[in-house]
């Protein structure tokens, strides 16, 4: 039998690349959507240099549903869509909610369409740990109801979960919801990382940045939180083992050993840090000492949160493998890696 084929939507984007590199090292055929509108420019490159597979890439808008229809139609043999593709930014979506709704909803709806259309059977959604909202209790479990959206981008992720739970009533596509915390890091050969564009406000891509010279200094977005040190708590998570829980989800589902017909995990580690002690972690890991100041709060933020990942564990086999420490190290490889090629 041939390799079993996923199509996977915003493949060169952060999480996407990573992922792809262990779905084809666990041997997959990929296909990519990615209309590269905040893809990483040196994703295909570097997949290739990691797995030696040049991954075909469609770059098409998953807004533009003739477009993905046509895409989907010619792949229709897959055995299941990763759909990564949406804009991720807290502080973007509440300067510009309208261009997430556009872009994180209509996307959605478009290839759950085309996956109902074509019979694709297993269909896993690129969920948020932002979907809890401000909670009391910690660590956060899958049962939790959804909180108060702090966001717009937030509301977008509920939305998606939400449109795939009422689709699923009539359908039969094998729905997994993955909840990330605070995916960082990259990948150790530093061939593939998070690219932060322009708008980018993502805590760990900015550090590097700041370590490197691009940016002059770190502001921390509000020292006045409740919290052990009065910064912000979250659960950073490696991207690398995020991208495991996708392969691992995808042949679960495959396999038919999901008891539901959506299933949700938590990806987190299972512990909190703080924004300060992320610094700290950063600068004790490479031995840097980063430019960094106390500033206001962020619109949009929570507060704290971290996972309970027990569920993942039980059901998916999965357990984190890499570190806070790893996070730091693997972020500032990429970092460096890419300077000396772009400048
Ligand atoms: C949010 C989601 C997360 C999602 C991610 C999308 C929540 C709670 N979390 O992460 O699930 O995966 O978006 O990529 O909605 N910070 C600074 N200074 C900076 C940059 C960030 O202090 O220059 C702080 C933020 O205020 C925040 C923490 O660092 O407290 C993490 O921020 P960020 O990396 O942007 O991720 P979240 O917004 O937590």
């Amino acid at each position: 039998m041939g390799q079993k084929k996923v199509i996977v939507t915003g493949g060169m984007g952060y999480i996407g690349s990573h992922t792809i590199v262990d779905l084809i090292q666990k041997g997959f055929e990929v296909i990519s959507i990615d209309n590269l509108s905040r893809a990483n420019p040196f994703s295909a490159e570097g997949i290739k240099q990691i797995t030696g597979v040049t991954v075909k890439n469609h770059s098409v808008d998953l807004c533009d549903y003739e477009k993905t229809k046509a895409i989907i139609s010619e792949n229709a043999d897959a055995v299941g869509i990763i759909h990564f593709g949406a804009y991720k930014d807290v502080l973007e979506s509440v300067k510009e909610p309208l261009v997430y709704f556009h872009n994180n909803i209509s996307s959605t709806v478009n290839i759950l369409k085309c996956a109902q259309e074509f019979k694709i059977k297993n269909f896993i959604f690129s969920s948020s740990c932002t979907v809890y909202g401000n909670i009391d209790t910690l660590p956060v479990l899958e049962e939790t109801p959804f909180g108060k959206p702090a966001c717009p981008y937030a509301l977008t992720k509920q939305i998606g979960e939400k449109m795939i739970c009422d689709m699923s009533r009539n359908s039969d596509i094998n729905f997994v919801l993955l909840r990330y915390f605070n995916p960082a890091g990259a990948h150790e050969s530093g061939f593939i990382g998070e690219y932060l564009h322009t708008k980018g406000n993502h805590l760990v891509p900015v550090i590097t940045e700041v370590a490197i010279g691009i940016r002059p200094e770190l502001v921390i977005n509000g020292a006045d939180y409740p919290t052990r040190d009065g910064t912000g708590l979250r659960d950073f998570i490696h991207v690398m083992d995020i991208a495991d829980a996708h392969s691992l989800a995808l042949n679960s589902s495959i396999e038919g050993k999901f008891k539901n017909k959506i299933e949700i995990f938590n990806l987190g580690t299972g512990e909190g840090i703080t924004v300060l002690e992320a610094v700290r972690s950063f600068e004790e890991a490479n031995n840097i000492k980063l430019n960094y100041k106390t500033g206001p709060r962020r619109e949009g933020d929570i507060v704290a949160i971290y996972a309970s990942n027990e569920k993942a564990k039980n059901i998916l086999g999965w357990t984190p493998k890499h570190t806070v420490s790893d996070i730091m190290k693997t972020a500032w490889n990429w970092q460096q890696k890419m300077r000396s090629i772009v400048k």
